[in-house]
C-alpha cells in the first residue's frame, strides 16, 4: 500500500524504520514525505532509506496530489488549542480518496465526529490508535474486543512527561531537569508546556470521550489543572509521607451529561494510578457489561507510538483486501 507522510519527526522516522523492518511481511511503501521546514520528498517508486528532500511543496494539497498515495499518515505537531492544520490535512486527504491514519490527537480531540462522518460518507477509513497510549489497545480494544459495551467513564494516567518531571523531583532534581530528561527521550511535545500544563492530557481526554462516549467536546471545555504549581520541596514532602502526584484524566456519565476533568492528584503510592512510572501509562474503562477493564503500557518509547500507527495501517490494509 502506498503511503504519504505529512510530518517526519520522531514518530515519522520511527515509522519509516518499522516499515523497513517488516517489509517482507507487510507491503507498505512510502511514496512521499512532506514537512514544515525540511522540504518535501516524492518518488513514485518508493522513497530511499535517507530520502532527498527538495523544496517544500506549495501546500499539503499539492503534496498529496503529487504523492498519489492510498493512505495519508498525519504526523505533524500537536496543536491542542485548535487541532489545526492537521484537521485540514485530513480533509484534503479524504477529498482525494485517501484513508487517513494519525498519531496526532488534536483532530480527534477537536473534530472527531465531523471527520468520522466525512470518512464514512466517502467510504474511507480514519484510524488513530497511537493518539492515546501509543500502540497499546485502547480504541481497538473497544471496537474489536468489547462488542455491545457502553463506556460509562474512564480513569487514566496518560501523560509521560509529567511523570518524568515528578519523578526527577522525587529523586532530588529540579522541574527543568525533569523536562530536559523528557525532551532527550523524544517524548515531550514540541512545546513541553502542553504536557505540564495538562493540555496533552486534556486533548487525550477529549479524544477518548469523543470516540468512546460521543462527547463532541474539545480540550478547552475540560477543566484542567496541570503540575506547574508543584515544586521539588512539596514533591519530596509528599514522597516522605508515602504519597506522589499523577496527572489524572477522569470521565463519567452523570444525570446532567458527561463530567470530564484533568487534574494533578495527590495519591498514595500504593494506588493503582500511582503504580505507573516514567513513560508507563494506564487507562481504566468503566463499562456496563465488562465492569472496569484496564490497559497498561510499560515503558513505551517512540517505537511503540510508531507501532500504534503501524497497527492502523495493517487495519486499513486488511479492510481494503477483505
Ligand atoms: N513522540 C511521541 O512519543 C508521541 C506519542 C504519541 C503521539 N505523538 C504525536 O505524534 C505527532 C508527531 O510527533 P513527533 O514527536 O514526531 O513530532 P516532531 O518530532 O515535532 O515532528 C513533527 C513533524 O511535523 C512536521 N510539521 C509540523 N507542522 C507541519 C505542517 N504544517 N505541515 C507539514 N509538516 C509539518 C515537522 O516538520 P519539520 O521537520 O520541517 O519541522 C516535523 O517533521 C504529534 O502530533 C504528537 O502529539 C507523539
Amino acid at each position: 500500500m502506498k503511503l504519504a507522510l505529512i510530518g517526519y519527526g520522531n514518530v515519522g522516522r520511527a515509522l519509516a524504520a518499522l516499515i523497513r523492518r517488516k517489509k517482507s511481511e507487510f507491503p507498505f511503501k512510502i511514496l512521499g514525505i512532506h514537512t514544515a521546514r525540511h522540504g518535501t520528498a516524492v518518488d513514485p517508486r518508493g522513497l530511499a532509506r535517507d530520502p532527498r528532500f527538495g523544496p517544500a511543496a506549495a501546500s499539503v494539497e499539492a503534496f498529496l496530489d503529487a504523492a498519489h498515495a492510498e493512505i495519508a499518515v498525519e504526523l505533524t505537531t500537536l496543536n491542542p488549542v485548535t487541532g489545526q492544520p492537521a484537521i485540514d490535512h485530513m480533509r484534503a486527504a479524504f477529498a482525494r480518496g485517501m484513508h487517513v491514519v494519525t498519531a496526532n490527537k488534536g483532530p480527534i480531540a477537536h473534530a472527531y465526529a465531523d471527520l468520522h462522518d466525512e470518512a464514512v460518507r466517502r467510504n474511507l477509513l480514519l484510524r488513530f490508535e497511537a493518539t492515546v497510549m501509543d500502540g497499546a489497545p485502547v480504541f481497538n480494544q473497544v471496537r474489536n474486543n468489547l462488542p455491545g459495551v457502553k463506556v460509562l467513564g474512564f480513569t487514566g494516567v496518560l501523560n509521560s512527561t509529567s511523570k518524568i518531571v515528578i519523578e526527577a523531583m522525587e529523586q532530588g532534581g529540579t522541574f527543568e531537569e525533569g523536562l530536559d530528561a523528557a525532551r532527550r527521550m523524544g517524548i515531550a511535545e514540541a512545546d513541553a508546556s502542553f504536557d505540564v500544563e495538562g493540555w496533552d492530557s486534556a486533548a487525550k481526554t477529549a479524544a477518548l470521550a469523543n470516540v468512546l462516549m460521543d462527547a463532541r467536546t474539545n480540550p478547552q471545555a475540560i477543566p484542567t489543572r496541570g503540575i506547574t504549581r508543584l515544586g521539588p520541596d512539596r514533591v519530596r514532602e509528599l514522597n516522605r509521607a508515602g504519597k506522589t502526584v499523577r496527572l489524572v484524566s477522569r470521565a463519567r456519565r452523570t444525570d446532567r451529561g458527561l463530567s470530564l476533568r484533568v487534574r494533578a492528584e495527590v495519591l498514595d503510592k500504593t494506588d493503582i494510578l500511582a503504580c505507573v512510572h516514567g513513560t508507563s501509562n494506564l487507562l481504566l474503562l468503566h463499562t456496563d457489561l465488562m465492569g472496569t477493564v484496564g490497559t497498561v503500557s510499560v515503558s513505551p518509547g517512540v517505537e511503540q507510538t510508531a507501532y500504534g500507527v503501524f497497527i492502523d495501517l495493517v487495519e486499513v490494509l486488511r479492510a481494503v483486501n477483505s
